[in-house]
């Protein structure tokens, strides 16, 4: 019998539970070894004038290797690269890409972190960014000229979750010859896969999902065998910048995928379940936004091109709440940023992630002081919605 192919033939746990990198034979080790090292004895390699594998933990690393490789076979593409965070592989990723002169087409409602990139560093690189609405494609149409080289986008958008359209946006991009680029940390490679769509680029938070922990900071770009010359740049330069991720939190994101697959079933699942909880509050909230709800605007199109729904509920208290004591009353989630964690965590976008964006661009895209956005944890899901009745109850 033909020996089953590893890569195409088996399910998304397996594949993010096993490597596929051949073990010391000595030892045989079943969760790889950390290589904590900063350079590699290449004396041998010289001997025979071959070139080393690895030199330099900046340049390449065993550890680091296993899960560039692994999260390349998650996301249906050949090559990845790492780094110190998911703004190390977004920065890299960009400027690799887009030089003097060019130009890039973004989302309004982009995370904060990449919109101050853009308006900072990214600008200052002579480079112009045109922000517009990505579910309008008269607007993206309008925004290509000879000068795009990119265009970046985010689905589901941060708090809003806006879902844009992967296989039109790039079909889009490929009659221009322009690159595409996806953040893909709200999904995971298990809810979504963007490169399955057209998508030249995935990029990832590692510090989201795949740590799933709340434990490490990482970041990742991926593509397909397609797009190697464009990937070898962005590697290059990745090493020149210098943002490598470290073997240790390399070791810590290879051991949250051994669980991504359920831990992310569970977030799809009590997401889902607080998000319908919610939605029955009407006495006390205005309107519910999660990708699973049928009221979402974008649903069927959620459906379409997602596998689960994710664990960000966003949701309006009606005008006049306290939020302050709604959010003071919650027992269960912590308030501060991130998401993807074990632990839910909650916060009010309009007063900490998105405390940057100008006034106008929250009045355009709705978050205003009334909006939460929830990322919803591991917990007992009856535990989550019992806490936040109790704390609606006590407006
Ligand atoms: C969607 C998204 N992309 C990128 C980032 C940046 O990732 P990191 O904090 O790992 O640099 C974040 C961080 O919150 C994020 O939410």
């Amino acid at each position: 019998m033909e020996k089953k192919k590893f890569k195409f033939l088996r399910g998304f746990a397996t594949r993010a539970i096993h490597s596929t990198i051949p073990k010391e034979e000595e030892s045989r080790p079943i969760t790889s070894p950390i290589y904590q090292t900063t350079s590699f004895d290449v004396k041998d390699a010289f001997i025979k004038q071959i070139s080393p594998k690895y030199i330099y933990t900046r340049g390449g690393n065993p550890t680091l290797h296993e899960l560039e490789v692994k999260l390349a076979n998650l996301e249906n593409g050949d090559i990845g690269e790492t780094f110190a965070s998911g703004m190390g592989a977004i920065s890299t990723t960009v400027l690799s890409i887009a030089k003097k002169g060019d130009e890039i087409i973004a989302d309004y409602e982009l995370y904060g972190g990449t919109q101050g990139l853009f308006n900072s560093v990214v600008r200052d690189c002579g480079i112009k960014v045109n922000y517009i609405d990505m579910t309008n494609f008269d607007q993206v149409l309008e925004a290509i000229n000879n000068r795009t080289k990119l265009i970046f986008l985010e689905t589901p958008a941060n708090p809003t979750l806006k879902i844009t359209n992967l296989e039109e946006i790039s079909k889009i991009a490929k009659e221009k010859e322009i690159i595409t680029a996806a953040d893909n940390t709200f999904n995971s490679p298990y809810n979504s896969r963007p490169l399955e769509h057209g998508i030249n680029f995935v990029i990832h938070s590692l510090t989201k999902f795949i740590g799933g922990h709340g434990d490490a900071i990482g970041g990742v770009a991926v593509s397909k065998r397609s797009d190697f010359k464009l990937m070898t740049e962005i590697k290059k330069n990745a090493h020149g910048i210098g943002a490598c991720l470290s073997p240790f939190n390399a070791f810590l994101f290879l051991r949250g995928l051994k669980t991504l697959e359920l831990r992310m079933q569970r977030h799809n699942y009590n997401a889902t379940e607080l998000a319908k909880a919610l939605e029955e509050r009407t006495d006390k909230i205005g309107k519910v936004l999660y990708p699973g709800l049928p009221s979402h605007p974008q649903h069927e199109l959620a459906k379409k091109q997602m596998d689960g729904f994710g664990c960000i509920v966003s949701f309006y208290l009606k005008k006049g709440t306290n939020v302050q004591k709604f959010l003071r009353n919650l027992e269960i989630p912590h308030y501060t940023v991130s998401l993807g964690d074990c632990d839910s965590l909650i916060e009010d976008p309009y007063n900490l992630t998105h405390f940057s964006v100008s006034h106008k661009v929250k009045k355009m895209i709705g978050i205003t002081k009334y909006m939460i956005r929830v990322s919803v944890g591991l917990e007992n899901v009856d535990d989550l919605i019992d806490d936040f009745n109790n704390s609606l109850d006590l407006l």
